[in-house]
């Protein structure tokens, strides 16, 4: 069976929301709040620890109306029963998408169970020392070697919970960068380090040329067979992990089902299951498997992620928006946007559609933000007063980890009077100035919950995930494969040759030739 494909733009609603903009586009609704009772509860989800008010958005009863009936109209509760079902819905890849099925605790897969005990026995002995390394020490530090979905979320995330943290030291190996190689081994022992390779594939280069350059500079101190007491990995593909020289008790399966931008959920996140340790991290999951029941069985207009997926098509298809900003109000997020950008814009930058068709409307969103309060004073001027709509979710926390409440009510003040400022701006004030003049009328989505526990950001990390899917749907794109990262692949093969051989004659293009050319003298 596969997954429902409609031109959004041929729906019903679609060109009654195109006719309800145009009524809409340009009135300034600010005084929403005095004209409509009870606006801010009735554009308001509550869920579990979650409190989503999305009442500073430029849209009525109406719209809402419109949005859901559009979802209605593209079948979006169909695609989800056939997600969760375990349809092949990456039809160009052939694959099946499950990976909720590693966090559903009702009906949790067997394979899925086995590798769970797997990281719980491996991760409680890393982190007691039982586990030695080759001179007898426990390990101090771990290297995890991965790079794209086998990297962004487990680094997001150890960053997020450093608070539910212990002693070890993670450190993240991504780029082919050598430098960045260099500086991370100076500060590493050896004796007591661990390194994770991290590829689902175990073919990509930039993993496997940093897994082989940090095996030589372990092996400049130690002896071949004490290779297995420090290096362990994490694919699909078991036979090259060996071939590597890894052996197959210290390699952590994953199914062909899990996505790599998708994976933290599976032993991907065994660097997570170390720093954190297997308790926290099964609250993660929890976290995911909750907010799973939530998209599965929700009315829509009480569905977290469907109104977010909803109102983002709203701007990126009506208002044009092209971008959309994500500001955490939490440094522990630090890391949660890079995160968001591959989820969301490695699934959704596509413009054939699911019937192979040139798409002629717009999809994917370009995310970008960083964490307040620190974005107020870099790039907020051009949200307040610059020329582009740029939507932005506000995600923040009622209770400080810490304890340091002073800070935390300056940081939720500024939380706070933010979305208000970007919502009312200078209207109906008397501002002589027209460079102190602001629009206002800036929309924004503000995510309170209660507390950045490890369920709590399993539930926020799956609530992105469902609404970006939700969005591939209505935009009648496929979500789950990522062709567009292939080419560049390919040519680099190329260009490294034609380094390698010293010969720039090898590239066609003329800009490319004279590129390496410069580069080689
Ligand atoms: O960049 C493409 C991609 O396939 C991502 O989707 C994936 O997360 C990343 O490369 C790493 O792949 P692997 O885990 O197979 O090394």
């Amino acid at each position: 069976m596969s997954l429902p494909s409609i031109n959004p733009t041929n729906t019903e609603s679609w060109k009654l929301l195109l006719n309800h903009y145009k009524e809409i586009k340009n009135l300034a609704v600010q005084d929403v709040f005095t004209k409509e009772s009870n606006r801010a509860l009735n554009f308001t989800v509550e869920w579990q620890d979650f409190y989503l008010d999305y009442s500073k958005n430029r849209l009525t009863g109406e719209t809402r109306k419109l949005l859901l009936d559009l979802a209605e109209e593209v079948k979006l509760k169909e695609a989800i029963e056939q997600q969760f079902e375990g349809k092949k819905i990456n039809e160009t890849e052939g694959r099946a998408v499950l990976h909720t099925a590693l966090r559903d605790f009702d009906t949790m897969k067997p394979e899925v169970k086995s590798t769970l005990h797997k990281m719980k026995l491996f991760s409680e002995e890393v982190i007691d020392g039982t586990h030695k390394g080759f001179t007898g020490k426990p390990i101090t530090d771990i290297v995890n070697i991965g790079i794209g979905g086998s990297h962004l979320g487990p680094d997001m995330v150890v960053d997020a919970l450093k608070f539910y943290g212990n002693h070890l030291k993670i450190h993240f190996i991504a780029n082919v960068d050598g430098d960045h190689v260099s500086e991370t081994l100076k500060s590493l022992n050896p004796e007591t380090t661990l390194f994770i390779v991290v590829s689902k594939s175990f073919t990509t280069q930039e993993t496997l040329v940093n897994a082989k350059v940090l095996k030589d500079w372990f092996l400049t101190k130690a002896e071949p067979q004490d290779v297995q007491k420090h290096f362990v990995a994490v694919s699909v593909n078991i036979a090259a992990a060996e071939a590597f020289g890894i052996s197959e008790k210290n390699i952590f399966p994953m199914q062909d089902w899990v996505g790599g931008r998708f994976s933290l959920w599976s032993s991907v996140g065994l660097s997570i299951c170390c720093a954190v340790g297997y308790q926290n991290f099964e609250e993660l999951l929890q976290g995911a498997f909750e907010m799973d029941k939530h998209f599965k069985s929700a009315e829509f207009d009480q569905n977290l992620p469907v109104i977010l997926a909803l109102i983002s098509v709203w701007y990126n298809n009506f208002f044009e928006a092209e971008t959309e900003a994500i500001v955490a109000y939490s440094q522990y997020l630090n890391k949660l946007v890079p995160y968001l950008q591959q989820a969301i814009m490695e699934s959704n930058g596509k413009s054939t559609d699911r019937n192979g068709n040139k798409i002629n409307y717009q999809t994917g969103t370009i995310v970008w933000g960083n964490v307040g309060t620190n974005s107020q004073h870099a790039y907020f001027q051009l949200l307040h007063q610059g020329t582009k709509l740029i939507p932005t979710d506000f995600i923040g926390f009622s209770e400080s980890l810490n304890g340091n409440i002073g800070n935390h009510n300056i940081l939720m003040a500024n939380f706070f009077a933010q979305t208000e400022a970007l919502w009312a701006g200078t209207y109906n004030q008397d501002v002589q100035n027209s460079f102190k003049t602001f629009d206002g009328c800036k929309p924004t989505n503000t995510l309170l919950i209660k507390k950045l526990t490890p369920k709590n950001l399993g539930s926020l990390i799956a609530l992105y995930e469902h609404k970006l899917f939700a969005q591939g749907i209505i935009w009648n794109i496929f979500s789950y494969d990522q062709w567009g990262v292939e080419l560049g692949k390919t040519v680099a093969k190329d260009t490294l040759s034609a380094i390698e051989n010293k010969d720039s004659g090898l590239m066609e293009n003329e800009s490319t030739q004279n590129l390496i050319k410069k580069f080689l003298e």
